[in-house]
């Protein structure tokens, strides 16, 4: 009997999957044994990204906020693999600024992107899932989901809404036995870099920003791309079984609270 963590021949698309977190999942995804689907915008690196993980990925096109995309990949994907058993909503954009100052065009790009997107996602893929019993959707969130910052109004709007769309799936596809859960990666912390922060200051961000208490007085040890795929692979495994419509923070404590000096335990 294979173990619970293991997800051999499970069909999984991966959104974003060209580079950063969604390359990690998905190579992490094909070690446990499953198939993946990279999809991205970025058809060169996306192409070599499933080259390199080999016979059991292949690359898909898909635009996440095109609901033209979703079908089309999608009758793809019936045709190539019979169906999915898993989704990861994982393509998201970043921006940064103050929020008098921004754009509105922009801000509706990330809207459609980080939540419309995983919207449209949920809703093409149900059928999919449905029809193979039951499957797993992994919406990647933030901490920026679970808190505010300056600069990231439009980010963490979308963040927030991601986790309310993950706990109205969880409770209609939960009726066929699909379970959908939210990890909310840690942001910022200089052991996570992906190109999706390259244009941020990370040195200062944790230098200067007011509220790093457990990071400066005993974090444990700051998170990578590793430790979050780690949980998403583990929530898309029958090891999960018991859990939907839920949070998962792997942050290394980040948003567990403050430190109240003066007090017993600090
Ligand atoms: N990097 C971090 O520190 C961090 C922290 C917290 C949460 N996250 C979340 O993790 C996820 C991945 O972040 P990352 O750092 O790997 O990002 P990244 O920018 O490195 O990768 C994002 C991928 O999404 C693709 N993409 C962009 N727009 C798309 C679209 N419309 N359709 C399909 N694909 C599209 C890009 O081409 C890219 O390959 C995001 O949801 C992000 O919000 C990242």
């Amino acid at each position: 009997m294979s173990e619970p963590t293991a997800l051999t021949d499970r069909r999984i698309l991966v959104t974003g999957a060209a580079q950063g977190l969604g390359r990690t999942i998905a190579a992490r995804i094909v070690d446990l044994g499953g198939v993946v689907v990279v999809a991205d915008v970025a058809d060169e690196s996306g192409a070599h990204t499933a080259a390199e993980l080999g016979d059991a990925a292949t690359y898909e096109h898909l635009d996440v906020s095109s609901e033209h995309d979703w079908a089309a990949v999608c009758g793809r994907v019936t045709d190539s693999l019979g169906g999915l058993d898993g989704l990861v909503n994982n393509a998201a954009l970043l921006d940064m600024g103050p929020l008098e100052q921004i754009e509105p065009d922009r801000a509706r790009r990330l809207l459609e992107v980080n939540l419309l997107g995983p919207l449209l996602g949920i809703r093409a893929v149900a059928p999919l899932l449905r029809a193979s019993g039951g499957g797993a959707v992994v919406n990647v969130s933030s901490i920026g989901g679970l808190e505010g910052m300056n600069s990231t109004a439009t980010y963490n709007a979308t963040k927030w809404g991601l986790r309310g769309l993950s706990r109205a799936a969880a409770l209609e596809l939960g009726l066929d036995g699909t379970r959908v859960n939210t990890v909310c990666p840690g942001m910022g912390n200089p052991d996570m870099p992906t190109p999706f922060l390259d244009r941020f200051d990370l040195d200062r961000y944790v230098q200067t920003a007011p509220r790093l208490p457990f990071h400066q007085h005993g974090q444990p040890r700051n998170v990578d791309v590793h430790d979050v795929a780690e949980m998403v692979v583990w929530l898309l495994s029958d090891a999960a079984r018991g859990c939907t419509g839920a949070d998962f923070a792997v942050d290394a404590g980040w948003t567990a609270g403050t430190y109240a000096e003066g007090l017993p335990g600090f």
